[in-house]
């Protein structure tokens, strides 16, 4: 098996940015043809980097690059806890994995071949992205999920599990599925020291130290069902709260 190459891009919502993401991805195998290119994406869209991790735990070696500008380093730091998370939680061997350096090492030569590169005609004005169908409609939503994408949040695993939320959102159409969903991300919600921390209104319930299988019984019966997971609540106010077991 080869080794894998993960290109890691922030979001894609319309499939054009699928598109373009396929098409760096075959160039790059071209030129790389030792490795196995395939591509993730860190907030929104699928494939998540989890998703291809546990698909490809056989590899030897797994390398990801980060393709976002301008490089951060808690996005650098996120990616390296991802990693560390899903390595944590496998058992028996697991490939090698590491991260590549921002891409911002490589923008000074980038930048010099684009500007020499042979120049485009002027952009032509692009018909306006139609709407969606229901964008003229006042949502029937009875479920608002909200994601805490605050500092300690996004340390302690927000952005995999608002990827893994998006995700399934995507699969199971869970927006039009009775009761109806929608989800954000947002600031800070309060109990960072219950991080990562989500909110699933109407109730308000609060969750803090959500793993992924803990966010799919919360999809399942709070989000679904209609039943908050009283097991993984944190009830407002009282006394200081802290993480259960
Ligand atoms: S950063 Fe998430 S609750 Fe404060």
């Amino acid at each position: 098996m080869k080794p894998v190459l993960i290109l890691l891009a922030k979001a894609a919502i319309a499939a054009p940015a699928h598109t373009d993401m396929r098409s760096i991805a075959e160039n790059a195998a071209s030129m790389l043809p030792e490795w196995q290119v395939l591509w993730a994406f860190s907030e929104q869209g699928k494939p998540t980097l989890r998703a291809l991790l546990d698909a490809n735990a056989q590899a030897p070696h797994i390398r990801v690059v980060p393709l976002s500008l301008p490089s951060e380093p808690a996005a650098v730091n996120a990616i390296s806890r991802t990693v560390q998370r899903w390595a944590k939680g496998r058992t028996g061997s697991a490939p090698v994995i590491d991260v590549a350096p921002p891409l911002s090492a490589a923008m000074p030569e980038l930048i010099a071949t684009l500007v020499r590169a042979v120049s485009m005609p002027p952009a032509r004005a692009v018909p306006a992205t139609p709407l969606p169908n229901d964008a003229a409609q006042v949502p029937d939503h009875r479920t608002r999920v909200l994601v805490c994408s605050g500092g300690p949040c996004m340390n302690a695993g927000a952005g995999d599990l608002w990827a893994h939320l998006r995700a399934r959102q995507e699969d199971e159409k869970l927006r039009h599925r009775a009761p109806g969903m929608m989800s954000c991300r947002t600031s800070c919600l309060g109990p960072c020291a219950l991080a990562p921390v989500l909110q699933v209104w109407p109730e308000g319930t609060y969750y803090g130290g959500i793993t992924q299988d803990q966010l799919d019984r919360i999809i399942d019966g709070h989000v679904i069902g209609g039943i908050p997971v009283v097991e993984l609540a944190y009830a407002p106010g009282g006394p200081k709260q802290r993480l259960g077991d």
